[in-house]
């Protein structure tokens, strides 16, 4: 197993480029389902949760060749229509082929994916929504059994905006036959890379991005090359880190708009933001002010970013309180920054951090793949030196992340436990 060993205290200084976007690229393999023939996937990111996708799709009956950060996918002998359970309980996301190969082939038979470490994570929504559009789901053995002869487009309201919910309604809806009204849909922008493939497919959606999403169900998609969005959770983090840092970096390849609500409490916080001809430029202050968050679906602040934030409000003037309303066991970070001297109490679904001059290296563990990336940054504010164990959940979402910093000046290795 790998380790990062960081030793703290650098101003982080220069250019960094944002990688493809993980959540965006997910659904979007998984899109390629739908219709037979070749498909060629553009700004890909390395990551071992595309990796798991692709095992996925190969166990289908797909062919899939990758080349860098291009992967062509062929989907033409796409006949298994079973997802096991070792590869869903790897990564959740997975559970998203049922609705397409139901659409496809009529049947699908896929693992339930089990907890999680941030929190239970039902998938009723999915399933509510894919008998409403008349599949027949049977549980068994702990898989979904799922048939239908033809899909019906219906109206499916949502108890809460689910992304990974809308996304596999939206693919599945694109072939039911007739409209499909999704209500109180998530608005994430991956939602929306997600549909503008799908349109490119020959599917006919509208308002992806809004909370009612339009699915007027069509006979048949077509394959088509497609370039993923940039990853807004990667360019959010490197943000903090030029923040934690008291740096000034450059991020290009990536898109500010999808982050307005960190954007404004970075600025709140004492952060420079400037976006100009395409790159964004953050300056860390002097002295960072503390600023109290909520996680809230998409335009709200991100959970994503919930774990980085903190580590930033750690060293802030004040006190912060940090409300994580998304996800009921999202605090694991918690204990691990208060090993770098971290004020922290949590009170239910709050955390209360009361910033401190500075944090102080340690050995800490990484529990989930954000918390890992809170712990890098603290590490990179950090005096001394940090040893984070555990970061295998960091290779499922950032992509050569202590390469980018170390471009960037940061003293950070990897090294084989
Ligand atoms: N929920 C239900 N029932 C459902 C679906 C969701 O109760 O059927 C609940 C969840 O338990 C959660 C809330 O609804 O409390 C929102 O969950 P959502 O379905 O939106 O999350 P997801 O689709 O499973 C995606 C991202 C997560 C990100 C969340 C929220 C992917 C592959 N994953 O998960 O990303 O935190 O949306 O924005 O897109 C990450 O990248 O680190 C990560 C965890």
């Amino acid at each position: 197993m790998d380790k990062l060993i960081i030793n703290g205290g650098r101003k982080l200084k220069g250019d960094v480029s944002v990688s493809g976007s993980k959540n965006a690229a997910l659904p979007i393999f998984v899109a390629t389902i739908l219709a037979p023939g070749k498909f060629e996937i553009s700004n890909v990111p390395f990551l071992r949760d595309i990796n798991t996708t692709i095992k996925v799709l190969d166990s289908l009956g797909a062919r899939i060749e990758g080349n860098g950060n291009v992967v062509r996918i062929d989907t033409t002998g796409l006949n298994n229509v079973e997802a096991t359970y070792e590869l869903v309980k790897t990564m959740r996301a997975s559970v998203l082929v049922l609705g397409p190969l139901l659409a496809r082939h009529g049947r699908a038979r896929v693992s339930l994916p089990g907890g999680c470490a941030i929190g239970a994570r039902p998938i009723d929504q999915h399933l509510k929504g894919l008998k409403a559009l008349g599949a027949e789901i049977r549980l068994e053995h702990g898989y979904v059994e799922a048939t239908a002869k033809k899909l019906k487009g219906t109206r499916i309201n949502f108890d809460m905006p689910t992304v990974g919910g809308t996304e596999h309604l939206m693919m599945t809806a694109t072939l039911a036959k007739g409209v499909t009204l999704l209500e109180n849909a998530a608005r994430e922008p991956e939602i929306v890379d997600l549909a503008n493939m799908l349109n490119l497919m020959g599917a006919q959606i509208e308002g992806a991005g809004t909370d009612t999403i339009r699915i007027e169900g069509v006979k048949e998609l077509s394959p088509v090359d497609y370039r993923v969005m940039p990853d807004r959770i990667e360019a959010g983090t490197f943000m903090v880190a030029a923040a934690i840092t008291g740096g000034d970096v450059r991020i290009s390849n990536m898109q500010l708009e999808h982050l307005d609500a960190l954007v404004f409490k970075l600025q709140d916080a004492g952060v420079e933001i400037l976006n100009k001809d395409g790159i964004v430029r953050v300056k860390g202050p002097k002295k960072l002010r503390s600023i109290n968050i909520k996680t809230r679906p998409y335009p709200g602040f991100p959970t994503d970013m919930q774990a980085q934030f903190m580590a930033l409000m750690c060293i802030a003037d004040g006190a912060s309180v940090i409300a994580e309303n998304i996800f009921e066991n999202r605090f694991m970070h918690v204990s691990e920054l208060i090993r770098f001297g971290a004020d922290i109490t949590i009170d239910g679904k709050s955390a209360i951090v009361k910033g401190i001059k500075k944090l102080s290296g340690a050995p800490v563990m990484a529990t989930d793949l954000r918390a890992s990336a809170s712990l890098i940054l603290a590490g990179l504010a950090a005096e001394g030196q940090t040893e984070i164990t555990r970061i295998y959940h960091l290779d499922r979402g950032y992509e050569a992340i202590e390469k980018k910093l170390a471009g960037l000046g940061a003293d950070i290795v990897r090294v084989k436990e």
